[in-house]
């Protein structure tokens, strides 16, 4: 099967004032195109550095990744991609309709298409009524799901959420799942971030939960999980003492 995600011992050292942290120690996971794939992992984990990794926003210290195939140091790997940041902000005097039909046209997308695109991602993130009114007079929530929106318009092939139901309410998490099963539904790939358990249950088809900057336990939905157990439980099991925030032990942050 053609993978759409792939690294090899990824590392990633930031150096701050308190000497190296090491944020990714050793990741390799392969996601397979057409795959709903829930990214478990306490805070700090190296979630979200696994996605600016493959989103060319940082550098790895060592090891490679690939979006179907191509290295995501080449520009090209990340036309493929929507991306849903862990806090979402975007130009808050446009309308959403605005923000969405920029995006299309940055995307060099024609006029038509960019009308049905808008027409519909209004509708599938619940934004239809709020469409015409500035985004700085929307709420949390609402910024949330136009940003999604915009990470959509232009049907990439691989997205990219990192924790895409924070902050939002039952019906937005419902709504969030709707647009996760469909993209899955129209053959994309989905690879996502959250500490909602119960939801990643519900619509994931491959787990994986890291700790301290690389995979501790992985495997198909319906088998990771020992039977007669939870998710949560077997979560807390896994990650072990990693589970408080700060990611590497401090034996791991130094002489890198
Ligand atoms: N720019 C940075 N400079 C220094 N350290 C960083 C930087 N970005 C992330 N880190 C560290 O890297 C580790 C992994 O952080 P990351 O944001 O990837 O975790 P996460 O799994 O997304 O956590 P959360 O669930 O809280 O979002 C943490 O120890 C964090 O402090
Ligand atoms: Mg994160």
């Amino acid at each position: 099967m053609e993978s759409a995600i792939e690294t090899c011992d990824l590392t990633v050292a930031f150096s701050t004032k308190s000497g190296p942290v090491k944020a990714l120690n050793g990741l390799s996971m392969k996601v397979d195109a057409g795959q709903i794939f829930g990214f478990l992992g306490p805070n700090g984990a190296g979630k979200t550095t696994t996605m600016h990794i493959l989103l060319g926003f940082i550098e790895a210290s060592s090891g490679t990744a690939k979006v179907f195939g191509t290295d995501v140091r080449q520009s090209i790997a990340r036309r493929k991609i929507g991306y849903l940041p862990e806090q979402p902000d975007t130009y808050r005097f446009l309308t959403g309709r605005e923000l969405l039909s920029l995006t299309g046209r940055l995307f060099k997308m024609d006029k038509k298409t960019i009308r049905d695109r808008t027409g519909k991602l209004l509708n599938d993130v619940g934004i239809a009524e709020a469409a015409d009114r500035r985004i700085g007079t929307y709420s949390r929530g609402m910024m949330q799901r136009i940003c999604l929106a915009q990470a959509l318009i232009n049907d990439p092939d691989l997205v990219i959420l990192d924790e895409p139901t924070g902050g939002l309410d039952p019906i937005g998490r419902m709504d969030i799942r709707k647009i996760i099963t469909e993209l899955r539904d129209q053959g994309k790939t989905v690879f996502f971030s959250s500490h909602e358990l119960s939801e990643v249950e519900l619509v994931c088809d491959h787990i994986a939960i890291m700790a301290r900057g690389k995979i501790v336990a992985e495997g198909n939905a319906a088998e990771l999980v020992p039977e007669g157990k939870s998710l949560e439980k077997f979560f807390m099991e896994v990650v072990g003492d990693s589970g408080s925030a700060g990611g590497a032990a401090p034996g791991e942050t130094q002489g890198l």
